[in-house]
């Protein structure tokens, strides 16, 4: 099973050039699951609602061809963000979608800071997606700040988190170790690089996409500056057996009863 992440630097608001670089990046490369960053054609700093509306699009646009056309090349899964806008409302989600078309959507739960101006917050249940013999699960960059979005994942069945990103943050890289460990599940955060300012922002995104182990191992580990991919092979017989000893199983021993 070959998994693996595309590190892009976009440039806000130039879809096309944003696909065209992707288009570079990925090459002849084949992988089963690919994780593109959070909002990989538009950029993020947006200054308005009335920008965030220009960008966006819906399970047909351009970003959605874009996608499963991509997905025709690596001859897999393709797990990236966009701007949704579903009933008039906006939504940061990621899309996922093989050769075939969609196969699903997440709106992302967790808004991190001016994201509340823009967008709702995520409507969907979280879930799980089957794709060969592997269980994918999706959230979308500060998910990761809450734990009970990787636990409801894991406890949903996911064997691998897709995890599209744009980290403004030092914290998640370290955080991933410890959210794959105590979900024996593996991760594949996709970052981006470069500055953003725009308004009264200005943000630099943290780079350094992951691919965590079950184990806690960081299988892969990406520039903090440069644009990057990396593909990794990995195998999920472990990943489904969740004791950690003859004693331990990390879902059996929950106290459920204790927490809130
Ligand atoms: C973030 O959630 N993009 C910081």
């Amino acid at each position: 099973m070959r998994v693996g992440y595309i590190q892009t630097s976009p440039v806000f608001g130039e879809k096309e050039k944003n696909f065209e670089n992707i288009d570079k990046i990925i090459s002849k490369n084949k992988a089963d699951i690919l994780v593109l960053p959070e909002l990989f054609a538009t950029g993020y700093t947006f200054s308005s609602k009335n920008e965030v509306n220009s960008l966006s699009e819906n399970l047909e646009g351009k970003t959605a061809k874009f996608l499963i056309n991509l997905a025709k090349k690596t001859k897999g899964l393709i797990i990236g963000g966009y701007v949704e806008k579903s009933k008039n409302k906006l939504y940061n989600s990621a899309m996922i979608v093989s050769q075939k078309g969609i196969l699903g959507n997440y709106r992302k739960l967790h808004l991190y800071y001016k994201e509340k101006l823009w967008f709702s917050p995520g409507d969907l249940p979280l879930q799980v997606y089957k794709f060969k013999e592997i269980n994918i699960g999706v959230m979308i960059c500060f998910d990761w700040f809450f734990p009970e979005t990787t636990r409801t994942l894991a406890l949903l069945g996911a064997d691998i988190i897709a995890h599209p990103a744009n980290l403004v943050l030092p914290y998640c890289q370290n955080a991933m170790v410890t959210r794959c460990l105590e979900n024996k599940v593996y991760a594949v955060t996709s970052n981006r690089v470069g500055s953003e300012k725009r308004g009264e922002d200005n943000f630099q995104f943290t780079g350094k996409s992951q691919i965590t182990s079950y184990n806690g191992d960081i299988l892969s580990s990406a520039p903090i500056e440069e644009p990057f991919i990396d593909l990794v092979d990995i195998e999920l017989e472990n990943v489904r057996d969740k004791s950690i000893n003859a004693y331990n199983h990390i879902f059996k021993d929950r106290q459920i009863q204790f927490y809130f």
